[in-house]
């Protein structure tokens, strides 16, 4: 057992869930993490989708650096600062939604519940869709309208009432919003821990009609899908639709603590001041990584790298499919690509393997029978195909 993982077991709660029993890491660069070991690692798990730009980007590093000596915090509340406006106007440029307005916050979670709150209080009506096997967070209201895992929800009912979890059925959306008052539906466009499961594009378009149609907010989360992992700025734009609410975390600031919510204008100016807030939310030094971030993304054209590579990666995965009957789909867009293994003790065996030949693999979907793929995406070519010589190794030992 290794030193941390002892001291880990002595002083850290018991609840949290590790990929691995006892994988530790002193440092990060790139696509590559230095374990305790000694041993360097291909990380394809990204910090769980979320360092994009890579560990530790230089453009990141040295922003966040100079932000930290003028200014960590203040909280906007009580003075405007320029990280945060700067960021506003950044994120505006990307969207899918046009003239958004922004709220920040510091994660996914915390996305998901400002987004609920803002459906509910802008519309007036209480009820919320959420959709069967979708990951919003572990907040409690974020964990209401989760059910990727139902050992998430264990223990901690009653939840949020006016929760419907709907079928991907838009019959069964549509009798709700006749029968209740929906407030709003949140989607993932492409399910994250429910197992990269892309959703069908005419459901999408389905919901958003009916959303017009009943006068619910269609809310988007992004917080996996966002910032070029899906080989588009958001994964919206791969349905044709623009939602009224978007929550974003993860790939949004390389690794630093921020989440954030965008919404259609009018939309947002039902939200009255003090309705939400947050002491912490938009810090200046993740805001001052945030908009690195943004600018590293569109200079290294990392958008067009996840789509190239997260094509040829997924042709790769089929390939192998092909050859071995372990492989029970490959499924996802951009770099986000999941491999559906049908089973979790094969897929537990794979990521063990992996580990020790130098690539992390984490796994997901609701019984942990899918391997994602979701590297940096400042990934080369040559990583990926390192990265596939590694993963059928392990195939063939099956
Ligand atoms: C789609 C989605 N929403 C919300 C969350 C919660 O984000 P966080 O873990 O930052 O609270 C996640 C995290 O995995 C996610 O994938």
């Amino acid at each position: 057992m290794s030193k941390l993982k002892e001291r880990f077991k002595k002083v850290v709660s018991p609840v949290l869930g590790l990929y691995y029993d006892d994988f530790a890491i002193k440092s990060a660069k790139g696509c590559y993490l230095n374990g305790v070991d000694g041993k360097k690692y291909l990380d394809f798990s990204s910090g769980i989708a979320t360092c994009v730009t890579g560990h530790c980007h230089p453009t990141v590093v040295a922003a966040a650096q100079k932000q930290i000596k003028n200014l960590i915090h203040i909280c906007i509340g009580v003075a405007l600062y320029e990280p945060y406006i700067k960021l506003s106007e950044e994120l505006r440029k990307v969207l899918p939604i046009p003239d958004a307005l922004n709220f920040f916050c510091q994660s996914g979670s915390e996305a998901v519940e400002a987004a609920l709150k803002l459906a509910k209080y802008a519309t007036k009506k209480p009820g919320i869709i959420a959709l069967q096997g979708a990951f919003h967070g572990r907040t409690l209201g974020a964990l209401s309208v989760t059910t990727s895992k139902m050992k998430y929800r264990d223990g901690y009912e009653p939840l949020l009432p006016e929760v419907y979890i709907a079928p991907f059925d838009l019959n069964v959306i549509e009798g709700l919003m006749k029968t209740k008052q929906i407030a709003g539906v949140i989607i993932e466009p492409v399910l994250g821990e429910g197992g990269y499961i892309v959703v069908p594009y005419p459901f999408i378009q389905g919901l958003r009609k009916l959303c017009d149609q009943y006068g619910a907010l269609l809310i988007f989360d992004e917080v996996q899908t966002g910032f070029g992992r899906t080989g588009k700025w958001f994964a919206a734009e791969h349905f044709g639709v623009i939602p009224d609410i978007m929550t974003m975390a993860k790939g949004i600031a390389s690794g630093f603590t921020l989440g954030a919510v965008a919404a259609k204008r009018k939309v947002m100016d039902k939200w009255s001041p003090g309705a939400h807030g947050s002491t912490f939310g938009g810090n200046p030094v993740n805001c001052a990584a945030a908009i690195a971030t943004l600018a590293v993304i569109k200079k290294e054209k990392l958008v067009q790298n996840s789509a190239k590579l997260g094509g040829y990666l997924k042709k790769k995965l089929i390939d192998l499919q092909k050859k071995y009957a372990a492989i029970k789909e490959v499924r996802g867009l951009g770099l986000m690509i999941g491999v559906d293994l049908g089973d979790p003790a094969i897929v537990k065996s794979i990521m063990v393997d992996c580990l020790k030949n130098g690539l992390v693999l984490i796994s997901t979907g609701g019984d942990g029978k899918v391997i994602r793929f979701i590297p940096p995406l400042i990934v080369k070519k040559a990583q990926i195909d390192q990265a596939l010589v590694i993963f059928e190794k392990a195939l063939s030992k099956l």
